[in-house]
């Protein structure tokens, strides 16, 4: 069952790059517009949305704030992210042109639940991404976009993250067109780069083997810390996220400007930083502000694992080790930058003896606020 591999874990980060075709395959019209599956949001409830709102935990929380960078920047309107245990306790303002956005594998999270029926109680409209067929969230919701994961039996998540994401864009790339802020032929430019990530991603999974080497090197560090900017910065999160929950080591993720604020004190003779750095590709002014990061770190001893894209040969002088991935535009590259956090984690956790499928005190499907 778990098709020659040792984990379902890596069985479902090797499913990637099919589960991502499949999250594509079927959902544009002929006119470019995005399938919903369940309809209840009607092309005129979806111009006059006038603000967004994110709503999820955990590594979907992620997904979610990965998606706020792709809907402000194609859609031009205010996209906020919220975790879904804060969201309803905050009183935020929402109204009938509020489209509330809940992302959820399993659809049975409790505390995503509750923040969707407080949403539906202020008459905001609410769209679920969601994998799991015919789930509570779905059900409750006024439409529904399905991820086509398949069965995600690991309980860390891994295909669902970056099917969440497909749906994010694809979400992201309907708004804009059917208000009128993207042409046709932008919107095609962008979904055609996405059909290319399950390509992409197969050339980087056959390029892992020196991820696991890493692992067993990392494996007895007392904490590994991420940086990231931009959309690197959700991607530093969920890989902190991941070795926290697998391997039980001490790991955080920081937006890298705000190391200079505080957490460079953290860094010490050979503390591992994971570094995400973003494509040089465009004016790269992003990517440069990361590269100055690593610079700062290293210089206080850090062990770097730089995260780029192959051809960046400029990251090479400040990496102690170098993780390349293919090329992809900006706001899609943590299709391909989460994965060799996923792995990493994963190897570790197993490098130190852990049931990585099924780590302690942690569950699947979160029932309970
Ligand atoms: C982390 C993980 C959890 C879930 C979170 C939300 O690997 O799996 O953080 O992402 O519990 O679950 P769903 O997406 O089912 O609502």
């Amino acid at each position: 069952e778990k098709g020659g591999y040792e984990y379902f874990m890596l069985k479902e980060i090797a499913e990637q790059p099919q589960a991502i075709a499949d999250t594509l395959l079927g959902r544009l019209s002929e006119r470019g517009e995005i399938i919903l599956d369940e309809v209840r949001l009607t092309d005129q409830d979806l111009r006059d949305v006038d603000k967004v709102f994110i709503v999820a935990c955990g590594t979907s929380y992620h997904a979610g704030m990965v998606a706020k960078y792709a809907i402000e920047h194609w859609v031009r309107i205010p996209c906020e992210v919220e975790l879904a245990s804060e969201f309803r306790y905050r009183d935020p303002i929402l109204d009938r042109s509020t489209l509330v956005i809940v992302i959820s594998q399993s659809g049975e999270t409790m505390d995503t639940l509750m923040a969707l029926r407080h949403a539906k109680e202020q008459k905001a409209r609410v769209l679920a991404i969601c994998n799991t067929n015919g789930s509570t969230i779905p059900r409750e919701s006024d439409a529904v976009l399905y991820t086509h994961g398949g069965p995600e039996i690991a309980v860390a998540s891994t295909k669902a993250f970056l099917t969440q994401l497909v749906a994010c864009y694809l979400i992201g790339l309907h708004l804009a067109q059917i208000r009128g802020v993207m042409y046709a032929d932008e919107v095609a430019a962008v979904v055609e780069r996405l059909s290319q990530a399950p390509d992409n991603l197969r050339e980087l999974l056959d390029g892992m083997e020196d991820v696991r080497a890493l692992a067993r090197d990392l494996k007895t560090a007392s904490t590994i810390l991420f940086i990231g900017r931009h959309v690197g910065f959700p991607v530093a999160l969920e890989g902190a996220l991941k070795l926290k929950e697998l391997a039980y080591m001490h790991a955080e993720g920081f937006a890298a400007g705000e190391l200079k604020h505080g957490p460079i004190s953290l860094i010490d003779e050979g503390t591992p930083v994971v570094c995400v750095v973003p494509s040089p590709a465009g004016r790269g002014v992003m990517r440069d502000k990361v590269v100055s990061n690593i610079q700062e770190v290293r210089a206080r001893g850090a062990r770097t694992i730089v995260i780029a894209e192959k051809g960046d040969e400029g990251v090479r002088a400040f990496a102690d080790h170098l993780i390349e991935v293919p090329h992809t535009p900006t706001l899609l590259a943590p299709l391909m930058t989460t994965v060799p956090l996923q792995i990493l984690a994963c190897e570790i956790a197993a490098a130190r003896g852990h049931d990585v499928d099924q780590p302690r005190n942690l569950a699947k499907s979160v029932t309970v606020e």
